[in-house]
């Protein structure tokens, strides 16, 4: 059976947005390390990425920005502008064009937006700089 570790409810995330999170995921060789993440919703759909940008791998929202464009069509780097698409996370303009966002499985529970066995700590790491400062809480449980 899995691990369902939920990160907020499905009427946390908008139509057309997205949220961030910073987990605590364990590492192989022991220890911990924050991890971050973005859950984007189209309809009813639910989209994780992890929030590391594949131009220079820093989080999307690095400089105290809005990671959505105005119309909450696409997510944006506010580092340099690249552009991703909300449900695959493939950039299509800016400087990594043609790259992707490392998608995250993400199961929905019974209003739940969740992680499938992912190690993630006990700390939820929310104790590190957040730009936006706007990380909300993140609930961890487990079924
Ligand atoms: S770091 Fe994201 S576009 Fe340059």
């Amino acid at each position: 059976m899995s691990t369902l570790f939920a990160i907020c409810t499905t009427y946390e995330v908008e139509d057309g947005g997205a949220r961030a999170f910073v987990l605590q995921r364990r590492e192989p060789e022991g220890g911990a390390k924050p991890w971050p993440i973005l859950v984007t919703r189209k309809g009813n759909n639910f989209y994780g990425f992890e929030n590391v940008c594949p131009h220079e791998g820093v989080r999307l929202d690095k400089q105290l920005g809005e990671v959505m464009d105005d119309e909450g069509n696409f997510l944006k780097c506010s580092q340099h502008g690249a552009m991703f698409d909300l449900d695959s996370g493939q950039c299509f303009a800016g400087p990594c064009q043609g790259k992707a966002l490392t998608a995250i499985e993400l199961v929905i529970d019974d209003g739940d937006i969740c992680l499938s066995d992912i190690d993630l700590d006990e700390e939820d790491g929310l104790d590190i700089d957040d730009p936006s400062d706007t990380v909300p809480e993140v609930h961890i449980t487990s079924d």
